[in-house]
């Protein structure tokens, strides 16, 4: 069966956990492709709430392999964190998440540079999460990095950690004047972690091939989103992996043929954490006040989130790079309140309207939104349990939204919960089977 390809369409923290969550009830494997634990997945379940940096979100099913793929980059000592956190409820981790050998490990380098690199920049800094992400990223494409496989070789690890400590030693002293880092401490460290997570390596392309030839189901689950891809986000303003669905075929080792559903995950205005240019973003009481009732606090960093109007530009653009078939639009509950709400539907610049994601960067950090106006709504949405039953101003809305973002919206959020989705459009992404 053809796999399904979950990706935030905005900045990251659009409800991908939620989402994954609730459409993995049907799904076998759920496997994280890209990123690492800078992000911070939430998923509600009954009265229990789980804030997830690594472990693929389809965990909470028992009857769910979650898979970390290759192009994930792992801090063990943060997975252990997460596995341990998930024994105590309940959960064995340890027996269901598997690990490719191909994914890259964060070592205390990479955490220490990506502060000190940030710190460097001053007021140009990126407002990275300080997981050590982009140092980690930058060492696998100058084929310096550590792999999950190198833990299970002692002598291999160490020559390799050894060997690659010289240079970094060199940067943090001669650079940023700090004291060297000592392999024995790091390989120990990590060794140890090792004999813990051994029973967690295993082939994930092996597994994820016999899965899909078998007939199984399987959701690749991004981190994320697109305008922080490397290559398709707003750069440098990005994070250092491959958010959009072209990134799950390299993180998880699939060709085009292999999927048939891209489903974008987008919030019915914008977030974003972080620094870079944000053209909708607010600044006066409505910004507050979204601010507040979405929660918009960063899941991983507790940092307060930038909050603006939604970004039809931005939308249409997500759609190009990865081809939605569905869009799972999310807190439209957030917007009940507004006499009205605005959408940007193309940006001004030196007297020019570009209606599409403009190409220079100096255009889209000086962009001024043009805005169209609708009626908003005052009802609570949150209890609403069917489509229909949504009062007519947000079904509008949300229908211009589906117009303007030239993909079509098959769900509809109206609160944290697995019970809180309205099914727009009935298209299940695996197929009931006759009976
Ligand atoms: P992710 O990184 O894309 O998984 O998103 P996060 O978990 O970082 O942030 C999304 C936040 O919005 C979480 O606190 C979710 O519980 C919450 N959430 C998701 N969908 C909805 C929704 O439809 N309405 C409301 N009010 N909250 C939602
Ligand atoms: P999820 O998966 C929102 C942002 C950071 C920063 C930029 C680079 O929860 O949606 P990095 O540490 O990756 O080098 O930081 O990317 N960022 C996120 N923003 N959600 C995320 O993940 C993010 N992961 C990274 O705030 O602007
Ligand atoms: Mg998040």
């Amino acid at each position: 069966m053809p796999a399904t390809i979950i990706v935030g369409a905005q900045w990251g923290d659009e409800g991908k956990g939620k989402a994954t969550d609730l459409l993995a009830d049907t799904t076998d494997l759920v496997v994280r492709y890209q990123g690492g634990n800078n992000a911070g997945h939430t998923v509600i379940v009954g009265d229990q709430v789980f804030k997830l940096h690594l472990i693929p979100s389809g965990i909470l099913y028992p009857h769910v392999t979650p898979v970390i793929a290759d192009g994930v980059v792992v801090d063990p000592s943060v997975l252990l964190e997460e596995f341990d956190g998930l024994a105590e409820r309940g959960l064995d981790p340890f027996e269901r998440v598997k690990i490719s050998g191909n994914a890259h490990l964060i070592m205390p380098y990479h955490r220490e540079l990506d502060l000190l690199i940030e710190r460097r920049l001053g007021k140009a800094n990126l407002g990275t999460t300080k997981r050590g992400i982009g140092p980690a990223y930058a060492d696998k494409a100058s084929r310096v990095g550590l792999r999950f496989q190198d833990l299970f070789d002692e002598k291999i690890f160490r020559q390799k950690l050894e060997a690659v400590l010289v240079h970094k030693n060199e940067q943090l002293a001669k650079i940023y004047n700090r004291l060297p880092m000592q392999a024995d401490e790091i390989a120990e460290e990590y060794l140890g972690y090792a004999e813990r997570l051994r029973p967690c390596l295993v082939d994930t392309t092996e597994l994820i091939h016999t899965s899909l030839e078998a007939g199984k189901h399987i959701i690749l689950e991004g981190a994320q989103g697109t305008l922080l891809d490397l290559d398709h986000g707003t750069y440098p303003f990005v994070t250092s992996s491959n958010p959009v669905a072209g990134g799950a075929l390299t993180g998880a080792g699939l060709g085009p043929r292999h999927v048939d559903r891209v489903i974008g995950i987008t919030k019915a205005y914008v977030t974003r954490v972080g620094t870079g240019p944000f053209p909708t973003e607010l600044f006066d009481e409505v910004g507050e006040i979204m601010t507040d009732r979405g929660g918009e606090y960063g899941t991983t960093t507790g940092r307060r989130r930038r909050v603006g109007w939604f970004d039809a530009v931005l939308a249409r653009y997500a759609e190009r790079v990865n081809g939605f078939t569905d869009i799972f639009l999310t807190k439209l509950d957030v917007l009940s309140g507004f006499e009205t709400l605005k959408v940007a539907t193309a940006y001004r610049y030196d007297g020019q309207e570009y209606t599409n994601f403009p190409p220079h960067q100096s255009i889209f950090h000086h962009a001024e939104p043009v805005y169209t106006e609708v009626p908003g709504w005052d009802e609570d949405l949150t209890e609403v349990s069917r489509y229909e039953d949504l009062p007519r101003a947000a079904r509008d809305y949300v229908d211009m939204l589906e117009e303007e973002s030239k993909s079509r919206i098959t769900w509809v959020s109206v609160g944290p919960k697995r019970s809180q989705t309205l099914v727009r459009h009935d298209v299940p992404l695996v197929p009931p089977v006759a009976t």
